[in-house]
């Protein structure tokens, strides 16, 4: 989604900016723009396309004199990728330039009313809107005009405007949008994500919805909606430089994939203390979880995923039913949720909008909300009653890796939690359950080497149209994030089924030399999966298996075997996945696509 960075101080703005822009690259853009105030005019120069354009055409911002600017990488919703809708967007009379992070859902209204005054409008957008109502308030007070101007815009927005008659000042709003201020030594920032802080400076003020500030050289000041100051935190942005770059692979989504040890020890490790789970963060009493009558998991995509991946523990463990929902479906269901729901909400970003949405609703109902997110301080963690983070670092790929595994962890931890507080394990299980998890970072390590063919595998593969996921049970959750890694990264149709229902339709479309990729690693369901797997092989399907180390009978079944070692069902999913992404990552590699930023999608999904 779009990206927004601003800097004030005393040195050159524009490149800067673009160093900020290009941190935001993941998140997903079509077209990139900066606007630098010098000499009492504002400049912009924007392009669609990569930001290598952008820099191409501002020679790396040496073409852009001046010391305040901001800048924008946008992903088109409203109005095509092209040049003129590009931001940063200028107000009629050149004094002012806004960048926008989000959606203006009254745009059209506000758009004729303008029209009707006489405003003329360049581009398709509707941030356009903003930089004219500006305008259309200003008297000399631009905080004023800002405020009066975020009044009359419903939606979400994270802003920041230049004016030329306020040469060192930038001012931001922010509403449903992420925006953190960056503060430094006689120079300070704004951003829509600390990866484009971090380099510059490692103190941040995190912006509520309704809030806004002033930035300039010396300092920043922050209000409330009736201009009132207001004091702020400032926070220590705790991830490295190195953590948020490539660090020599090829691909962010790769050294990611790498990282799954490491994030999966940091996640569970330090909440294993003294042979027992401690959530520190989280204030549960007894009484609290004996008064759930049911647990709801909602989230969008890959978080989506690792609540279905979780669900079985979840259940099996507390005997709590636990429904996983789409958080785009939840929203507008009308639940039946009420205060003896817990609800438990995923997001690795923490921003994704519609589970923010599904987020508010049910807590509007009376849930009690636990949110388990990667993004310290983002706006999902900030409205939750209870937050336990996954500490993965920063993910900058698209395609979720460490994001998903850490977030199955927290859910386990949370499973067994609850199931102990409940008296519903006994010492032994406990204890063996705890040691399980503990070993889950080895195991992933061992997913990763036991691997080296994969890619072989992948130049099998990679040149079919479909490929179908199938699998039982935890092994069926699993198919389904392994399926949407293979299709958002390299564009082959890949669906998951629940192994038993192939032959209740999809047996159909099975043809000669049809890959299907069979989960086999639920022990208690093995038999019930190879018998689908001679049924697809018998219509002429190719079979890759996924299956425990040591499991002769797959070998004379499936024509490729993927061996991990062998785990407890009831945390298989963490280790499961791994031979899943690293097949998707060579396959999109073999296909030669963008795998960091596929084609049509986004990191932070922060439109509804
Ligand atoms: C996964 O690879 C996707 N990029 C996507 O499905 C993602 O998981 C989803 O948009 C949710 O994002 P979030 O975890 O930041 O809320």
């Amino acid at each position: 989604m779009c990206g927004i960075v601003g800097y004030t101080g005393s040195q050159q703005a524009a490149p800067i900016l673009l160093d900020g822009l290009k941190k935001l690259e993941y998140r997903g853009y079509d077209s990139a723009g900066i606007a630098i105030l010098n000499d009492g005019a504002i400049k912009v120069d924007k392009v669609s396309g990569r930001i290598a354009n952008l820099c191409e055409l501002t020679e790396e911002g040496k073409k852009c004199p001046g010391t305040i600017g901001i800048g924008h990488t946008r992903w088109a919703t409203h109005g095509a990728p092209t040049d003129t809708n590009a931001h940063p967007h200028l107000s009629n009379d050149g004094r002012f330039a806004v960048v926008h992070n989000g959606i203006i859902e009254n745009y059209i209204c506000l758009r004729e009313e303008l029209i009707g005054k006489g405003y003329h409008f360049d581009s398709e957008t509707d941030t356009e809107v903003i930089v004219h109502l500006i305008e259309m308030y200003y008297r000399g007070d631009l905080r004023r005009a800002v405020i009066k101007t975020s009044a009359r815009l419903s939606g979400s927005y994270a802003l920041g405007v230049i004016c030329t008659d306020k040469p060192d000042t930038i001012c931001v709003a922010r509403e449903a949008s992420p925006l953190i201020l960056g503060v430094g030594a006689g120079e300070n920032y704004f951003a829509s994500d600390v990866t484009a802080l971090v380099a510059n400076t490692r103190n941040a003020i995190y912006l509520d919805d309704g809030e806004f500030a002033e930035i300039t050289p010396d300092g920043v000041t922050v209000f409330d909606p009736a201009g009132q100051t207001i004091t702020k935190k400032i926070s220590r942005i705790t991830w490295d430089i190195e953590a948020a770059e490539k660090g020599g692979y090829e691909h962010f989504m790769l050294k990611e994939i790498i990282e799954q040890p490491r994030a999966v020890k940091a996640t569970i490790t330090p909440r294993i203390k003294d042979g027992k789970i401690v959530l520190d963060e989280i204030e549960w009493s007894r009484e609290y979880l004996e008064s759930i009558n049911k647990i709801v998991i909602t989230a969008c995509g890959s978080a989506y995923y690792a609540g279905c991946a979780a669900k079985y523990t979840i259940e099996k463990l507390c005997r709590i039913p636990v429904s996983v929902e789409l958080a785009s479906e939840l929203r507008y269901s009308d639940p039946l949720i009420d205060e003896h729901t817990l609800l438990i909400v995923l997001s690795q970003s923490g921003e994704t909008a519609d589970t923010i949405a599904a987020m508010k609703e049910c807590k509007s109902r009376g849930a009690r909300t636990l949110a388990i997110v990667n993004v310290v301080g983002s706006t999902i963690a900030k409205l939750a009653d209870d937050t336990l983070y996954t500490w993965a670092g920063p993910e900058i790929a698209v395609a979720t890796t460490k994001g998903y595994t850490t977030q199955v962890c927290v859910l386990y931890l949370v499973a067994v939690y609850i199931a102990r507080t409940l008296d519903k394990l006994e010492d032994a299980d406990y204890y063996h359950h705890l040691s399980s998890m503990l070993t889950l970072p080895k195991k992933v390590q061992e997913a990763l080497d036991m691997n080296p063919k994969i890619p072989k595998m992948a130049k099998k593969y990679h040149a079919t149209k479909s490929m179908f996921f199938i699998g039982r049970n935890t092994d069926y959750a699993i198919a389904l994030e392994g399926a949407l890694k293979m299709k958002e990264i390299s564009y082959i149709h890949a669906e998951s089924y629940a192994a038993g229902e192939l032959k209740h339709g999809t047996i159909a479309l099975i043809e000669e030399h049809q890959p299907v990729i069979a989960l086999c690693c639920n022990t208690a369901l093995m038999e019930k999966t190879l018998s689908n797997i001679v049924e697809v092989k018998a219509r002429g399907a190719e079979v890759l298996a996924v299956a425990f180390k040591g499991n002769q009978e797959i070998l004379s079944q499936a024509d490729d075997v993927i061996f991990i070692p062998k785990i407890d069902t009831l945390f298989s999913a963490v280790v499961e996945i791994v031979p899943m992404q690293i097949l998707a990552y060579y396959v999109a590699k073999e296909n030669g696509c963008d795998i960091d930023k596929p084609k049509n999608l986004a990191k932070s999904v922060t439109v509804e």
